[in-house]
């Protein structure tokens, strides 16, 4: 492939945000991703707004979770994949339950203080201002209702069998290269975003806020979805010319994980390891003044501690 494409995108530009590609994310996690849902204790008939709902993956699981008389809306800015949602959900037994609108997320179509749950699955990573966004939602939810943000984290990411050194080295280019794609004219991306959550949440005037980290384990041999799942990781951190990246180690990186005859993927000894974010808050309709105040001068460094980088990458492959 050539190396600047982008890989996997949907219709709004978005890398690995193509439908096909996020079916199969969905389905190397899919139980894990029906774990991370019932511990949300989602409340029973309650109306939850999935925001940033792509294909509509995760309506069943929410679905399952309020039971016949709740209610999902689905928004999303991508056309395409809102239309595969509608198809998705046509004929099932959660048809009835669920409808999907075009919106973005810091303006949704919907009264104010309504929902009993905002919902976001690995969106807050495009989010460039996620306080903002955050504290924009607040308004829609009813008193006591909860933002629940789910999302990734590649810091704590690993792959075993792969020399360390060569992650390292892939890793911190690619967090480097995160912080200046957005002036390369690329949409913003935050990959390390899930350990982040709990301060924007904060930030942006939820209270009660509570982390949950689940840490996703795959060995060999590894279910095919999985393993197409970590092709299109393995090829996305060297996407966009990999600026930061030195020719040596991304040919390295390329003959690990795309050699035909030695992929590590078919290694009896590699494994992954990687960690998702949920996090959960309460909306304190009380703090919106403050939450105002805050927004109007707002300056956040998001990016601060790029020095600590290698510790912490050295951190999380040990
Ligand atoms: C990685 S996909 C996740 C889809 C789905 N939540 C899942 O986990 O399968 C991110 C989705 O967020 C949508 N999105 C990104 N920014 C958005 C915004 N500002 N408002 C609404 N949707 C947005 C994208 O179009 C995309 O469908």
């Amino acid at each position: 492939m050539a190396v600047n494409e982008l890989i996997h995108a949907n219709d709004y530009g978005l890398p690995l945000n193509s439908f096909v590609w996020l079916e199969t994310h969905h389905q190397s996690k899919a139980d894990d991703r029906i774990k991370m849902i019932k511990q949300m204790a989602l409340p029973w008939e309650g109306f939850i707004v999935d925001v940033g709902c792509g294909p509509g993956l995760w309506s069943p699981l929410l679905a399952q979770e309020i039971g016949p008389k709740g209610h999902i809306l689905g928004i999303d800015i991508s056309e395409e994949s809102l239309n595969i949602a509608n198809q998705r959900s046509q004929g099932t037994w959660y048809q009835d339950q669920v409808e999907y609108q075009q919106a973005p997320l810091d303006s949704l179509p919907i009264e104010q203080s309504s929902a009993d749950v905002i919902f976001s699955a690995n969106v807050s990573q495009y989010l460039a201002k996620p306080v903002e966004a955050f504290a924009a939602m607040g308004p829609y939810l009813k008193p006591g209702g909860r933002l629940i943000v789910k999302d990734i984290d590649f810091g704590e990411m690993s792959f075993g069998g792969v020399d360390p050194e060569l992650q390292k080295a892939v890793f911190l280019a690619r967090r480097r290269w995160e912080k200046r794609r957005v002036q390369c004219g690329y949409q913003y991306e935050d990959s390390w975003v899930g350990s982040k959550l709990k301060r924007y949440m904060c930030d942006a005037g939820y209270s009660n806020v509570v982390v949950y980290k689940y840490p996703i384990y795959r060995r060999a041999p590894l279910a095919p979805e999985y393993r197409t799942y970590l092709q299109g990781i393995a090829e996305w951190f060297i996407c966009e010319e990999a600026p930061y990246l030195s020719i040596e180690h991304r040919e390295r990186w390329r003959s690990v994980f795309f050699s035909l005859r030695n992929c590590i993927l078919d290694c009896s000894d590699f494994f992954c390891r990687e960690v998702e974010y949920m996090v959960s808050g309460v909306w304190n309709a009380q703090a919106q003044p403050c939450i105002n105040n805050l927004l109007a001068g707002h300056t956040q460094d998001r990016y601060s501690g790029l020095s600590q980088d290698s510790e912490m990458l050295a951190s999380s492959l040990a």
